[in-house]
């Protein structure tokens, strides 16, 4: 049965350099608050018009395609990860096919946010062990920026986030004990609405925020957004901080953890933690949890701030250009956010 191993990554984050100074014009925080509460000190935003989600995942995904050694032509199925795509609907998998000119392959969209590219590169994993393809483009791209609450009302969200993208291609391998070892994916949607973007969405509660649209009578042009509800910042997303901290330090370790135990192995055996780039404060404490020495954790928060569904790939696309990820090396990936989601996979670089 084959494997699938990561055989070409890439990345892209915008020019543009937003620091914490510059947030200040807009909103009442500093870059003292912000750099201990979450230890990012700048982050990237795209060009208002120029990039989209899909168009850094494309600059992303060109590099992974020429480092796998391969052309887009050759790539068999596209998974996307994001929660900021450029259409409500179609997906940005079929974006980047026309993009690329690939051919008319397969694109699925996740919508996993945070753990979305762990998620996604477990389906790619399903996808290559059942012999289905062989050339498989995954990608995690967010553009954040277009979407925030610049307002004081909404600083313990929009100073976190940061848009980039990153893209791997995930290829099918022989060679025993390379690649991707396991993947574990878990839910709670208990919590759902703490980390969330209500609208525009069809739940119930949209019905009753909206006071002039009914199931009989809905005005056409009031479906989605009533401006209540944008007073309401509805359109935003909204996140109870301190909740959604506590519950990632306990699944942060757990669903780590439960990787290793599944392949017998321990946390000394781990060559590079690369856990999705959240909270600098969230990745210190998992790090504490599991024993790690800072050599064993990789974190670039400080510069991209929170990419959502980018931030491993392009952490792992850097850790790999700095030589901190080397063949032979064991290498785990880890994530938590919205839904609640949260999933892990270990890999035999
Ligand atoms: O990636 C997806 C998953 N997301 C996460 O894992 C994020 C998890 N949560 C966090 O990282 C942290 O909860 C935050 C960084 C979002 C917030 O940090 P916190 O230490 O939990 O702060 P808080 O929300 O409890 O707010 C503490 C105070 C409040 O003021 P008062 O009520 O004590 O006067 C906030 O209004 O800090 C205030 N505050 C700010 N002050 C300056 C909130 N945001 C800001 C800000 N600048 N940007």
């Amino acid at each position: 049965m084959p494997t699938s191993k990561i055989g070409g990554i890439g990345s892209y984050v915008p020019e543009n350099k937003v620091t914490n100074n510059d947030l200040k014009q807009f909103m009442d925080t500093s870059d003292e608050w912000i750099q201990e509460r979450t230890g990012i000190k700048e982050r990237r935003y795209a060009h208002r018009t120029n990039e989209t989600t899909t168009t850094m995942a494309v600059e992303a995904a060109k590099i992974a395609i020429e480092r796998a050694g391969i052309t887009a032509q050759e790539i068999d199925f596209i998974i996307f990860a994001t929660l900021s795509p450029d259409y409500y609907f179609p997906g940005c998998g079929v974006l980047v096919q026309r993009a690329l000119q690939m051919k008319e392959i397969g694109a699925l969209d996740i919508r996993n946010q945070c753990s979305g590219f762990v998620y996604a590169l477990s389906v790619a994993d399903q996808f290559i062990k059942t012999g289905m393809y062989k050339n498989i483009l995954v990608i995690g791209s967010e553009k954040h920026s277009f979407g925030l609450d610049f307002s004081t009302r909404g600083r313990n969200v929009s100073v976190i986030f940061g848009d980039g993208a990153g893209a791997v291609v995930l290829q099918a391998t022989e060679k025993a004990g390379q690649g991707i070892l396991s993947t574990h994916l878990h839910s709670d949607g208990q919590s759902a609405e703490l980390l969330a973007m209500y609208n525009p969405g069809t739940h119930a509660n949209h019905w009753v925020t909206n006071p002039v649209a009914s199931y009989n009578e809905a005005p056409a042009g009031d479906m989605f957004m009533s401006k209540e509800m944008i007073d309401k910042a509805e359109n935003f997303p909204f996140m109870d901080g301190p909740a959604v901290f506590k519950k990632a330090i306990v699944k942060f370790p757990e669903v780590i953890q439960e990787a290793l135990t599944k392949n017998g192995l321990a946390t000394s055996d781990i060559d590079l933690l690369i856990p999705h780039q959240a909270n600098l404060r969230i990745s210190q404490f998992v790090q504490q949890k599991l024993g790690l020495r800072d050599d064993q954790v990789f974190n670039n928060i400080q510069h991209y701030g929170n990419t959502t569904a980018a931030s491993i790939p392009i952490a792992l696309c850097q850790a790999w250009e700095e030589g901190k990820v080397k063949e032979g090396d064991l290498v785990c990936l880890a994530a938590f956010g919205s839904g609640f989601t949260w999933g892990s996979a270990l890999l035999r670089w």
